[in-house]
């Protein structure tokens, strides 16, 4: 029997995406196939913008035709959309033909769900309000060798004025920390070459006495060639802890991804980020000063309510002061049930196109003149693949930048040295040596 998963959202869903494949594997889903040629189709849905929802309302609609050409057909909906309030509702009365509609907190549930569809007509739907327990245990069929995430928390306390994620993702929950080492250990083993550890906020993980700075530390001295990433710092946590134990761990990408959000003061507070822009500003100077070479990475909103030039410009400045290496940029989203969906001085959308073009601009130029010093020096690309089109195999250097280059032979899963010859937008171009 054949499977078909559609994830949205983040890495933390992608990963959830692979222990969805690790239960349908259980029951007796044996292989990944098209949509058209699978037995059940699970969609892992977002809803951290509008967009992310109307993408997956789009894709769903289109599977009403596949339903109505074969009736064994199982369509499952779960992930974080579902989890939100009033949307399982919706979706049953949009889209009937669902079979299963399940939540982020029972995603371990499914296979059961699964059972009940098969023994009854009528569809389920079981999204409870509180997770019961982890998904520990699950065998995850992971999809993206040589990297691999592994989950060192779940869910959050900051309730960021914008964001849906503490709604939809509960309380924050820490891993037990032998459970972490346990799953890199094997994962090593196994000749996974980047670890990436997940938590919507890394830094306020905690196991008993074990804090993120000990636990990355930990993992860190583990024995074995490879790459360790973790993701995502909350500038208000960043600690010289962290600092000193990146500096100590070459294994460790020299690459903080840490989201400023915003450059003015009055939207970071207004946001509930709980720092300011010179305090961001100290840590980046912190970062620096203890490791040269280290590159910072950032989410950026544009548009959040009450917004003026004047805000906005702080954040161009931001970005020009923190001289950030790469950022994901975002128009603010309202969301409902979110604290910024109700304040006064909503923007319009037009504003939030026109800001968010001039910051892309900006942020690209970064980007770019920063790949143009990597012309005739080297960098250590981890091999991911082969790129159809380019026809040169791909890879990333330890601060997530692309390289392209020529092989014989496939090196998917080495370490390879280039020397770069040329560089386009955030993409290098080298010869292995
Ligand atoms: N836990 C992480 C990231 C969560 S979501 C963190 O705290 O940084 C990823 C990014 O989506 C956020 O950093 C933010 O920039 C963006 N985001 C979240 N809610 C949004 C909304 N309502 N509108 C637009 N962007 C949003
Ligand atoms: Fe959302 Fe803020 Fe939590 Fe990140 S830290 S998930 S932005 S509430
Ligand atoms: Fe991730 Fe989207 Fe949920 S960003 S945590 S999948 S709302």
């Amino acid at each position: 029997m054949k499977y078909h998963i559609v994830t949205y959202g983040c890495q933390m869903n992608l990963h959830e995406s692979e222990k969805i494949a690790g239960i349908l594997r259980e029951k007796g889903y044996d292989e990944e196939s098209s949509l058209e040629e699978a037995d059940i189709v699970v969609f892992n849905t977002c809803c951290i913008r509008e967009n992310a929802e109307n993408h997956a309302f789009g894709n769903l609609g289109a599977l009403k035709k596949l339903k109505r050409a074969k009736k064994s057909l199982i369509i499952a909906v779960g992930g974080c959309m579902v989890q939100e309030a009033g949307k399982a509702q919706l979706i049953r009365e949009k889209f009937p033909f669902v079979d299963i509609l399940f939540g982020t907190h029972n995603l371990y549930e499914l296979g059961e769900l699964i059972d009940r569809k098969k023994s009854q007509k009528k569809a389920v739907l079981s999204v409870p309000e509180e997770r019961k327990e982890t998904e520990d245990g699950i065998v995850a069929v992971r999809t993206s060798y040589p990297n691999a995430w592994v989950n060192i928390a779940y869910g959050c306390n900051n309730f960021c004025s914008y964001c849906i994620v503490p709604y939809v993702r509960g309380r924050e929950r820490s891993r037990k920390k032998e459970l972490i080492l346990e799953e890199v250990r094997d994962l090593i083993l196994k000749g996974y070459k980047e670890i990436t550890l997940l938590g919507q906020n890394v830094n306020s993980y905690r196991d008993g006495e074990t804090a993120f700075p000990e636990l990355l530390d930990e993992v860190a001295s583990l024995e074995g060639e490879f790459r360790l990433r973790f993701m995502t710092s909350h500038p208000k946590d960043f600690s010289e802890e962290l600092v000193a134990v990146m500096k100590k761990h070459k294994k460790i990408c020299r690459v903080l991804h840490l989201p400023a959000q915003s450059g003015s003061n009055r939207i970071l507070s207004l946001m509930n980020r709980r720092y300011t822009r010179e305090k961001y500003l100290e840590h980046v100077r912190y970062l620096k000063q203890e490791i040269p070479d280290a590159e910072l990475t950032t989410d950026l909103i544009v548009g959040f309510p009450t917004e003026t030039d004047e805000d906005f410009e702080a954040t161009l400045s931001l970005v020009r002061e923190a001289d950030f290496a790469s950022a994901f940029t975002f128009i603010y989203s309202p969301r409902s049930g979110t604290k910024a969906a109700e304040m006064e001085g909503q923007i319009p959308e037009e504003t939030g196109k026109a800001r968010i073009v001039k910051l892309i601009d900006l942020v690209n130029s970064q980007t770019r003149e920063k790949s143009k010093k990597y012309i005739g020096k080297t960098a250590e690309i981890l091999c991911e693949g082969y790129d159809e089109k380019k026809k040169l195999y791909l890879g990333r250097d330890s601060y997530g930048r692309m390289g392209y280059f020529e092989s014989e032979q496939s090196p998917v899963g080495e370490f390879v040295t280039l020397k770069i010859v040329r560089a386009s937008g955030i993409s290098l171009y080298g010869e292995r040596i």
